[in-house]
């Protein structure tokens, strides 16, 4: 028998044997005509992006920081000592209408503007860059993470949860590289050019906890400190200095001391202390917020 006759009878056994077991039949194709197609899409609703506001109420002149996960802890406390230092804030949070202290200090603070934004969304952080286009930010500081405060967060490997790890790679490595990307031109156009990530040392191999704990966590955070050393190398040519920061350990698990940690009003300020001396030679390190120290990789 020759080759194409074996082909051929393969293809009619398999075929009779997919049809016994039920396979369904592929639909047969069809042919939309282009006109029909475009009309579908025009018709498709566009997601509306609406926010709260724009730079209108900013103090011209004054510095500029946008904060992501700025509701409650580090980020919140971050809010309260640049609107101390006459910054321009705008703060990000998930549900701001729960923001109950974001909301309390943008009552007395005119140039606090509060946006609504899950990170993750990734229409909604263009449709913001789109908003804030005419903005110059000086410093874009990602702050939002999954912290391992979920139950599963300390499990050894047998107990890690899969869709966590993903989650956390989501919020904390992939949404601040995407916040870079879409707000670069508003860091580039800005006096201050600052693009600062909060990371974690337990996303380093050198002085992370040595053992088997928060993989989930830990592997978004060295994932983080990769994306931000590489972009590095392309914001130096637009004279933006990239950092990523380490806070140090901060109690903001409410009605949680951890030992040996320290309280976000002293973790902020030193950080702040941070931020403000960054030179471009600073570009692309990984820093405590103690005294800038380098943190190794
Ligand atoms: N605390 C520490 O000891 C420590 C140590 C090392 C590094 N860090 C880093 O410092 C930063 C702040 O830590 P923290 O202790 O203040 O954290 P936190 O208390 O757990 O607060 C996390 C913030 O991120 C927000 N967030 C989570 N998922 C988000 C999403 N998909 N989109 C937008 N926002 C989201 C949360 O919003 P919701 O309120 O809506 O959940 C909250 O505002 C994090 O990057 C963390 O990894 C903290």
């Amino acid at each position: 028998m020759g080759d194409l006759m074996k082909r051929t009878l393969g293809m009619l056994l398999m075929a009779t044997l997919l049809t016994a077991c039920g396979a369904p039949e592929t639909p047969p194709a069809q042919d939309v005509a282009p006109e029909v197609e475009a009309a579908a899409a025009a018709a498709a609703p566009e997601p509306s992006y609406e926010f709260a506001g724009s730079s209108a109420s900013f103090t011209a002149d004054q510095p500029t920081v946008l904060i992501t996960g700025a509701n409650r802890g580090i980020g919140l406390e971050f809010v309260r000592q640049f609107l101390a230092k006459g910054f321009n804030v705008i703060a990000t949070a998930r549900k701001p209408e729960k923001a109950e202290a974001l909301n309390a200090l943008a009552a007395d603070n005119p140039n606090l503007v509060i946006e609504a934004l899950d990170v993750t969304d990734y229409g909604r952080v263009e449709a913001m860059a789109k908003n804030y286009a005419d903005q110059s930010i000086d410093i874009l500081l990602s702050n939002a993470a999954i912290t391992p405060r979920y139950k599963t967060a300390f499990q050894r490997v047998k107990g890690i949860d899969f869709d966590m790890a993903r989650q956390s790679f989501e919020v904390n490595a992939l949404a601040p590289l995407k916040l870079a990307q879409s707000f670069m031109a508003n860091v580039e156009a800005s006096d201050g050019k600052k693009i600062i990530v909060l990371s974690s040392k337990a996303g380093s191999f050198a002085e992370g906890p040595q053992m088997p704990m928060m993989y989930s966590y830990r592997g978004s955070k060295a994932a983080l400190n990769m994306f931000m050393y590489t972009l590095a190398f392309e914001t130096k040519k637009k004279g933006i200095t990239t950092i990523m920061l380490s806070p140090g350990t901060v109690n903001t698990t409410e009605g949680m001391k951890m030992p040996n940690a320290i309280e976000p009003p002293d973790s902020v300020a030193m950080m702040i202390k941070v931020i403000d001396g960054l030179t471009l030679e600073n570009n692309g390190q990984f820093l405590n917020y103690e005294e800038g120290r380098i943190v190794g990789w």
